[in-house]
């Protein structure tokens, strides 16, 4: 299953509920949320959120780029979020976390930086119905795919075959036409796109084109 994310990251906040409705094309919105302590930018909070919320039936992939993330999570499903996507490196207990996200009746999902082994999580993954991999640091738009991370997406491809769940692999950072097949081979699912997408003149065709070439690679 291929699904492609626009970040409204990158998307004209002035104009948000156009731009979100220019990607009603796309399989589900990905919304970027910062508080200037975990990453060393802000971005926007729940209020925003649901006025995303608002403008869509899209699913929002809520992108917990926070301190202490459990503190939120009652907030942002308040707000509208589908799936909590938190870090594994902002929280002491991801499997707790992660229960706690299905006990308030959303997906729960945990994202992982660059530089962090996924090794320790791999036997948690039943808790998790997302693995966000970040192929840049996370903080910003419109940075450059990190390669490397792929090899975790191929680790993560045999331990969810092998145990038989249903977890999908996100990547987040740097997709664009360029990047996206090489991620598609490695065995992601789910695409965050930011630049690429709200970067394009037309970016509902951004999406679709993005799908075709990650179609295209899946199944090469
Ligand atoms: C980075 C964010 C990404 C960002 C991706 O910290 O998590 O979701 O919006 O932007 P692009 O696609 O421009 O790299
Ligand atoms: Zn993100």
């Amino acid at each position: 299953m291929i699904q492609i994310a626009p970040s409204i990251l990158a998307a004209n906040y002035a104009a948000l509920g156009e731009d979100v409705r220019k990607v009603a094309n796309a399989d589900l919105i990905h919304v970027d949320i910062m508080d200037g302590h975990f990453v060393p930018n802000l971005s926007f909070g729940p209020d925003v959120t649901k006025a995303v919320n608002g403008v869509t039936d899209q699913f929002l992939d809520m992108h917990l780029m926070i301190e202490e993330p459990e503190r939120w999570f009652d907030t942002y499903v308040r707000a509208g979020g589908d799936r909590l996507v938190f870090h594994v490196e902002a929280t002491d207990d991801h499997v707790g976390a992660a229960k706690q996200c299905r006990e308030l009746g959303v997906q729960s999902g945990f994202a992982i930086k660059p530089g962090t082994a996924i090794e320790p999580y791999l036997d948690d993954l039943e808790h998790f119905d997302q693995v966000m991999v970040m192929s840049v640091e996370p903080g910003f738009g419109g940075q450059k795919f990190m390669p490397e991370v792929l090899s975790k997406v191929m680790v993560l491809r045999d331990r969810i075959a092998e145990a038989g769940l249903d977890t999908i692999i996100g990547i987040d950072g740097g997709i664009a036409d360029a990047t996206i097949a090489q991620a598609a081979e490695a065995g992601v699912d789910a695409f965050v796109a930011g630049s690429a997408v709200f970067g394009a003149v037309n970016p509902a065709e951004a999406v679709e084109r993005l799908r075709e070439l990650a179609r295209e690679a899946a199944q090469a």
